[in-house]
């Protein structure tokens, strides 16, 4: 594991055991309601996108523990993952180096079952030599993080303390034809992201301004919307009784020739 990002300290609530082994599960585990695995379902989305462009370089900000890193790694030359979970990063990094997680899936209350997961189970050995995970903040994010053919954001904007920040930094990361790809249920809570910072949901000018047409606005210079937007569901198991079932909605955006940006965030 490497830490790239000195101002990446605050807990963002996704560094407990618990949130541990619910990613464990949603991203290695069994599949709940007949759902396919989202990570697995995006990074095949991004496949059929991608088309005839190159695919060396790919990223996937807001990783967790790397599924949708491994998926993408079975087409791209190279995958970088990278999250602000130290935890998240550790267990990614483990399935690397070791080929196999372990957790503690809660049941019920203090219940719990042990589960290992191995990426030859999923039929990801290959993949590991090609994917590398890093603690960061895709609202800081170190420059060597460029060049990329393909960035999947996968349910981040809604959960980032300034959303902005990313989405005005992306278009340098991303080389002239490449793809971004933005999922989200849009689901904006404070605890999270102060209010000012959200990127849609509200009133404006008293009309209802969503997120889409607040992406649509800050990536517009950009870059295009090539596809409609769609919804792909995800579950995430909390116990054998209690599962979140949720609908992301996915846009894909085409990286266009110029104007060139120096990399920064535009304030
Ligand atoms: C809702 S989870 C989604 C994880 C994964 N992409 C998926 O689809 O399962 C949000 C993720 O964003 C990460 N995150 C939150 N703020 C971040 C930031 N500023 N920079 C990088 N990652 C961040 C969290 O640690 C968490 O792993």
């Amino acid at each position: 594991m490497t830490s790239l990002n000195a101002s990446a300290s605050t807990d963002t609530g996704y560094e407990s055991d618990r949130q541990l082994a619910e990613y464990a599960e949603f991203h290695f585990g069994d599949m709940v309601y007949g759902v396919p695995n989202f990570p697995k379902a995006l990074a095949e989305l991004a496949f059929a996108h991608m088309q005839d462009r190159p695919r060396r370089r790919a990223l996937d900000l807001g990783c967790a523990v790397g599924r949708a890193s491994f998926e993408l790694a079975r087409q791209f030359d190279s995958v970088d993952g990278v999250d602000f979970s130290h935890n998240f990063i550790r267990m990614a990094t483990s399935m690397v180096d070791t080929g196999a997680v372990h957790y503690a899936r809660v049941e019920e209350g203090d219940l719990v079952s042990d589960h290992t997961r191995t990426l030859e189970s999923l039929g990801l050995s290959d993949s590991a030599r090609k994917v590398g995970f890093y603690q960061g903040d895709a609202c800081n994010l170190d420059t060597r993080f460029s060049d990329y053919d393909l960035v999947l954001a996968a349910n981040l904007i809604d959960r980032l303390y300034r959303p902005r920040l990313f989405l005005d930094s992306i278009p340098a990361r991303i080389r002239e034809g490449g793809l971004l790809i933005i999922a989200s249920p849009y689901t904006w809570m404070e605890e999270h992201t102060p209010k000012e910072e959200w990127i849609g949901g509200y009133w404006k000018d008293g009309r209802r301004y969503t997120t889409l047409d607040g992406l649509q606005n800050h990536l517009g210079g950009h870059f295009r919307l090539i596809d409609p937007p769609r919804k792909v569901p995800f579950v995430i198991r909390e116990t054998q009784h209690k599962c979140q079932h949720s609908l992301s909605e996915v846009t894909v955006w085409e990286r266009l020739p110029g104007p060139e940006t120096d990399g920064q965030p535009a304030e």
